[in-house]
């Protein structure tokens, strides 16, 4: 680890002004370069009756038409694509739930910018070159272990590529590695909690000092959880494939205050999910992008479906966004009610007893659709508490979100435990795809 403090990059110590001129011209270039070598752009530009040129102000994006997911499947595999496939040195792919996956490409240079801002964004977290990076995002087609990874290197430090699984592994490699920093999903982390506490390991004292956590939503009771536990200091990190991967926003380790954004290469705006209209700025709603420097697959206006807004740069430059509360996909309508995941962790980890750990069971009674909270007990918390923390997490969804649940309590280690993205809801419905 280097003791002076490093240095910002040249996007870092941008002043506003320069960095709208600068983002201004970068988004002029953009949309031309979608325009000009994605047949899909030229289409839905000439269909919106816009052309490139008429983008003569930042705000005059909101001109331009949104692309969705549902694009990028009816252009697989190709033909989102802005160059010749043989300068697409590499390919990931989303999860996609639902039938066809969704591919992205990178040339040379975006790759190499992807790296850029996967470091910009070790640093705001707190590592350093000379840091071992112990990586347990998954490897493969997903953007999180490969993206992770060369930003790390790029940076400076000493990877270890764990990736996903393999979780007694994972403890022994972080015991004989003594790396300083892990960059791992929120929800595999508290299983590598367990692990260490079934191998008697103090996961407190370990060398981990600061984790990396993203690729899903988690909370602020969530980070205090993780911090108290591993005594680390534990930030956010934001991306999508769609976009980059991992590295489109980081929290910076010295506020814990919300994701900036690395506008100097994907411009961010909020819109109404339902209207589509721009949202003046620190309103809630879905988060769009537009990509302003990638060569591969420019993005133009991606509706991300995350639910966010956007506030002020203070430790950067950049504007930030508010963790996430969840995607608009993940919101379950209980009748009339909507209601994310994240409000439910929220409930869970305030209730004495009760482990980080939760599932939310959809099932239909008659015509109306039910939840039940499962959530487990803590091992050390007496089992006639139970009744007790089932009871106050009915009561608190009650008050705090308006809609009435169940609750379970179940055995401490008798839910999934994730080894990447955790999935929240278990839809028992018929139709549904639990
Ligand atoms: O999850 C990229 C990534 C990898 C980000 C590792 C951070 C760390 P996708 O698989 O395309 O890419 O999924 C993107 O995951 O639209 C959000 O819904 C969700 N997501 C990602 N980061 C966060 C976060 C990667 N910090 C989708 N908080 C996004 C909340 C997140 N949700």
């Amino acid at each position: 680890m280097t003791d002076a403090v490093d240095p910002l990059d040249a996007g870092e110590r941008l002043g506003t002004e320069e960095l709208r001129a600068l983002q201004l011209e970068r988004l002029r270039a953009s949309l031309r370069h979608a325009y000009e070598h994605v047949p899909f752009y030229r289409e839905s530009f000439d269909k919106a009756g816009v052309r490139p040129e008429d983008c003569r102000t930042l705000a005059d994006l909101a001109r331009f038409p949104f692309t969705t997911k549902a694009d990028l499947r009816a252009n697989y595999p190709y033909g989102m694509f802005a160059v010749p496939r043989e300068r697409i040195r590499r390919l990931h792919a989303s999860s996609g739930t639902t039938g066809q996956p969704t591919l992205v490409g990178y040339t040379d240079r975006d790759l190499s910018m992807w790296a850029d801002l996967v470091a910009r964004s070790l640093r705001a977290a707190g590592g350093r070159p000379g840091d071992v990076v112990h990586v347990a995002y998954g490897y493969g087609l997903f953007t999180g272990g490969l993206g992770a990874h060369y930003g790390a290197e790029r940076l400076g430090c000493t990877v270890v590529p764990a990736s996903g699984g393999m979780t007694a592994r994972q403890v022994r490699l972080i015991l004989d590695l003594e790396p300083s920093v892990i960059m791992v999903t929120p929800s595999y982390m508290l299983t590598l909690l367990d692990e260490f506490e079934r191998q008697g390991v103090d996961p407190r004292g370990t060398s981990l000092r600061v984790g990396v956590f993203g690729a899903e939503p988690w909370t602020e009771p969530m980070r205090r959880e993780i911090e108290e536990r591993f005594a680390i200091d534990a930030v956010d990190i934001y991306g999508l494939s769609e976009v980059i991967g991992p590295g489109v926003a980081q929290e910076c380790a010295e506020t814990k205050d919300g994701l900036h954004v690395w506008e100097d290469h994907f411009y961010p705006e909020i819109v109404d999910p339902v209207t589509g209209e721009v949202l003046p700025e620190g309103e809630r709603g879905e988060l769009v992008f537009t990509s302003l420097t990638k060569e591969a697959m420019p993005v133009v206006r991606y509706r991300t479906r995350d639910l966010t807004r956007l506030l002020p740069g203070t430790a950067r430059v950049f504007r930030r966004m508010e963790k996430i509360t969840g995607r608009s996909d993940d919101m379950v309508i209980l009748r009339g009610v909507n209601l994310f995941p994240t409000q439910i962790e929220e409930i869970v980890l305030r209730t004495p007893g009760v482990a980080p750990h939760f599932q939310l069971r959809l099932t239909r009674e008659g015509r109306l659709d039910a939840l039940t909270v499962r959530a487990e007990a803590r091992p050390d918390a007496p089992p006639e508490a139970r009744e007790a923390a089932a009871r106050s997490i009915v009561a608190a969804v009650k008050d705090g979100i308006g809609v009435s649940v169940r609750a379970e309590i179940v055995e401490p280690e008798s839910l999934e435990r994730s080894v990447g993205k955790i999935r929240r809801i278990v839809d028992l419905r018929s139709g549904g795809d639990g």
